[in-house]
């Protein structure tokens, strides 16, 4: 006989004379006739119930099946006569698998987010967790749904890099030099010549240099995997490690750039609404009472658009006192962003057109000389979830960019190549997962929405 998942069995149209499932007791009830177990096996928020009267010849090893253990059942699926279930599942015979005792951590609710964190091996097994995980591989499915279907390919970039895409110098080094005596220069400086790869290493900030050489080849096309930043912010929206999508556009300008990063967080939305119902029911009970309503607001209306310009005059003109005071020229704090988007738009608002100064050396000088078509994604609750620009394919004005950049060009020989041969205008974004789960669950800290999150200080597991 096989297994017949929970999620399954809770499905069922009919009763069934034989079923085994398998998994783990989250309770269990004694009476004097029976015992009640719920079984779950992380196919669905709801767990079965399952009931095992005393009279089976298994009845003395009831005892084993605590919080915690593992089990295999097999029985009956019959309508259920309690309330809140359908089915449940009268035993025949049952099996404790692997046995769990007092010292299991997860023997009750209301355990906090803070101690949960400390047991990131066990956590997938609470509700909460359970949820948030089932919500991250369905919309990592519904992330190549969205750009297959429209013509995307899927491009691996590498994980390995010698370039700062973002020029903000986050990065964590790869080097198996000895760390203890390390090749030196004549000058005494290390000598990176004689490092693995002949000269300095990195893990990647973002894929998009290289996805922007796919995308001049195939034209459309995305990239999904894991990014590594090393900047010390200590907040509940970086981790060091976390994981980006980025498309990347051939023959679009930022209008098509905006559009789609609309279209493709609406879709990411809905396609949660629809194949993750029970889960959001949960975090809009548990963790955000809002959640539903806001979900529902943010899918009905346009995403507000606003220059970088209006934004510092709608941050000047609110008469707050800002923690950082905001003039043209700064960089927009979180406070602006999510005054921005929570108080003034009440809605996910994309702000473009940034100061030149303020952005990596890729992105197309508007016109006014002084300007970049950059473009930031800000949503209630979060602020900036995605982040991007119109490419600048114009020779002769990235030169003089990567210049302002302190940029060497012979580093970037291959990206130069391609506005060399074959330029076009094209546009791409970069969203990060983890916030989007963040949008979409609830749940305020990042590092309650990656398996194990690595974040300063912390590379636990
Ligand atoms: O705005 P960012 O830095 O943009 C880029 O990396 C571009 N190369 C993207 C592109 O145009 N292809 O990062 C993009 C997004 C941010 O909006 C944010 O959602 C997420 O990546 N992100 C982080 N998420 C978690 N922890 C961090 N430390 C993050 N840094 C950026
Ligand atoms: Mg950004």
């Amino acid at each position: 006989m096989s297994r017949t998942l929970v999620k399954d069995a809770l499905h069922a149209t009919a009763p069934m004379d034989s079923i085994l499932l398998q998994g783990w007791v989250r309770t269990r009830r004694d009476a004097k006739a029976f015992s009640f177990i719920e079984l779950n096996d992380g196919s669905s928020l709801k767990g079965i119930q399952v009931i095992a009267d005393a009279g089976l010849p298994d009845y003395a090893h009831i005892a084993k099946a605590n919080t915690g253990a593992s089990l295999e059942v097999r029985g009956r699926l019959v309508e259920s006569k309690g309330t809140g279930q359908r089915w449940e599942v009268v035993a025949e015979k049952f099996t404790v698998i692997g046995e769990a005792d007092a010292t299991y951590p997860l023997q009750k609710k209301g355990h906090t987010l803070e101690f949960l964190r400390e047991i990131a091996h066990l956590r997938p097994r609470s509700n909460l967790f359970g949820a948030v995980f089932r919500v991250r591989s369905r919309l990592a499915y519904a992330i190549h749904q969205f750009f297959q279907n429209r013509g995307f390919h899927y491009v691996h970039t590498p994980i390995i890099t010698a370039s700062d895409c973002e020029g903000a110098g986050e990065l964590f080094r790869v080097s198996t030099l000895d760390p203890v005596n390390p090749p030196k220069t004549e000058q005494g400086a290390i000598d990176y010549t004689k490092d693995f790869f002949g000269k300095q290493a990195y893990l990647t900030v973002s894929g998009q240099l290289e996805a922007e050489i796919f995308a001049t080849a195939l034209s459309n096309v995305y990239t999904f995997g894991p990014t590594f930043r090393a900047e010390n912010s200590n907040t509940s929206r970086h981790a060091s490690e976390f994981w980006m999508i980025e498309p990347e556009i051939a023959f679009c300008d930022l209008q098509g750039n905006m559009d789609l990063a609309e279209e493709f967080v609406k879709y990411l939305i809905r396609d949660a609404k629809e194949h993750c119902a029970g889960d959001l029911e949960f975090f809009s009970k548990f963790v955000d009472k809002d959640l539903l309503a806001r979900l529902d607001f943010v899918l009905e209306r346009p995403f507000q658009r606003c220059s970088y310009t209006e934004a510092v005059e709608i941050l000047t003109a609110s008469g707050r006192k800002w923690e950082h005071p905001v003039a043209w020229g700064d960089n927009l704090q979180s406070e602006h962003e999510r005054f921005l988007a929570e108080e003034h738009f009440k809605c996910p608002v994309t702000v473009y057109n940034y100061p030149r100064t303020l952005k990596p050396f890729y992105m197309r000088v508007n016109d006014d000389g002084k300007t970049v078509t950059a473009m930031d994604l800000l949503v209630p609750g979060i602020g900036e979830i995605i982040g991007g620009s119109q490419r600048e394919e114009r020779l002769d004005v990235l030169q003089e960019n990567m210049r302002a950049h302190h940029l060497p060009e012979k580093e970037y020989w291959w990206y130069l190549d391609l506005r060399r041969y074959g330029t076009v205008p094209h546009s791409g974004f970069g969203l990060g997962f983890e916030r989007m789960l963040m949008f979409v669950t609830g749940v305020a800290n990042i590092r309650d929405v990656i398996p194990f999150a690595r974040t300063p200080g912390t590379a636990e597991f």
